[in-house]
């Protein structure tokens, strides 16, 4: 099983950005514990990080036949862009969204996503173990429909 996990805009300096928001854990470092979380669930993970909104929208075109499932983060452009909305319904592969922080308890701009519409499911302001839980969603929700796929052919 093979899951995209996409960092938009700003993810790229964490442990430098606000750390009272989004905690200590370098962007390195988030990797790094996501590689060893997703090995023990048996999932090969590739990230992609991008501060271009056209960068984002090209990565998710080229997922269809390399990825059974995208995480994303989109960042800022969670709350302004559909653009990213329109590529991940386009490709209509099983999606989660997830932040760090809790975007429903900030400023009220943050709690519009436009994202969420092509998501099967959001997971928000727990840190890393946002994109834990995602990939333990995910994982579970593919596998299941391996098996139903297989159990009707
Ligand atoms: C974020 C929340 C967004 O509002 C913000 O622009 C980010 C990070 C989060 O992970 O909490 O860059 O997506």
């Amino acid at each position: 099983m093979y899951i995209a996990i996409i960092n938009g805009p700003n993810l790229n300096l964490l442990g430098l950005r606000e750390a009272e928001i989004y905690g200590n854990m370098t962007y390195q470092e988030l990797l790094m514990e996501l590689t060893e979380y997703a090995d023990s669930l048996g999932i090969e993970l590739k990230f992609f990080q991008s501060n271009h909104e056209g960068a984002l929208i090209d990565f998710i075109q080229s997922c269809p036949g390399q990825y059974n499932g995208i995480i994303i983060n989109a960042g800022a452009y969670t709350h302004t862009s559909i653009a990213l909305l329109d590529a991940l319904s386009a490709v209509a592969l099983p999606t989660v969204e997830v932040h760090l922080s809790n975007i429903e308890e900030r400023e009220e701009f943050r709690r519009r996503s436009y994202l969420r519409q092509a998501c099967l499911t959001t997971f928000m302001g727990e840190g890393l173990a946002s994109y834990q839980k995602a990939l333990h969603f995910l994982s579970e929700v593919l596998t299941n429909d391996t098996a139903t796929k297989t159990s009707t052919e």
